[in-house]
């Protein structure tokens, strides 16, 4: 039995459009300690976000699988990985994907309702949630009453509702200038220091890039 929390062995995926096979990933391969961390690099349309769908158990892989703690995950069914990825996975999507009726404490408070917390508790985790990326005074916006900004920053809130393991992310500083990229980056491993929390993170922000571990540039393989 190894320690690996995420082993992704030989992932490729293709999609089909009409008679054409489009490959986007070829025999992907590696494996995450708890803790550890890495930087998903290459350009647009490399396949970026299709692996880290696939590493969240959001989408399947063509061929491969993605293990996590020793546990298939990639291939099995649909209730058993809602489960896991509520549990241990924190995503934040490229385009946010915040809930546009709920207001920021309801999307934040949301995944941890639906993990069986009570809804006080699930209330007051999402306040302290929403202190640590300093929106406080934005409770009760609704996403279209957010900035890019702070609506990036509720997805980050709301991916350590349930304290994951793992934080998946891409592009967490995509839409930011360069000072909120800054405090997003620093957020993000301050967090990851305290609690353990492994990295996968799509970049194009070489500042973040240079503070992960490793890098897989997909752009190359
Ligand atoms: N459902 C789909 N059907 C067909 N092709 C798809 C589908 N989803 C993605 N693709 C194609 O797969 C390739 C990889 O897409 P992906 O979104 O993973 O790229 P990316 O590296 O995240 O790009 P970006 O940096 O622009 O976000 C692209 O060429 C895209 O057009
Ligand atoms: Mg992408």
């Amino acid at each position: 039995m190894n320690n690996f929390l995420i082993e992704c062995l030989d992932v490729s995926k293709e999609y089909y459009q009409g008679n054409k096979t489009i490959k986007v990933l070829e025999n992907i391969k590696f494996n995450l300690q708890r803790g550890s961390s890495i930087g998903i690099l290459g350009p647009s349309g490399s396949g970026k976000t299709t692996l880290l769908h696939i590493l969240a158990g959001i989408d399947v892989p063509t061929s491969g699988e993605v293990l996590f703690k020793g546990q298939q995950f990639s291939n099995c069914d649909t209730n058993a990985k809602a489960y896991l990825r509520n549990q241990n996975i924190g995503f934040v999507y490229q385009f946010h994907h915040l809930l546009p009726e709920f207001n920021a404490l309801e999307n934040v408070a949301l995944p941890i309702l639906i993990s069986g917390q009570d809804k006080k508790k699930a209330y007051s985790k999402a306040t302290d949630l929403l202190a640590r990326v300093d929106l406080e005074e934005r409770f009760f916006h609704r996403p279209s009453q957010l900035s890019g900004g702070e609506r990036q920053r509720v997805a980050i809130a709301r991916c350590l509702a349930n304290s994951p393991s793992c934080l998946i992310m891409d592009e967490p500083t995509g839409d930011l200038d360069a000072e909120n990229a800054e405090s997003i980056t620093n957020l993000i491993f301050d967090i990851s220091k305290e609690q353990k929390t492994t990295l996968i993170i799509a970049t194009h922000d070489t500042k973040l890039a240079e503070n992960l571990e490793s890098n897989l540039n997909l752009g190359f393989t």
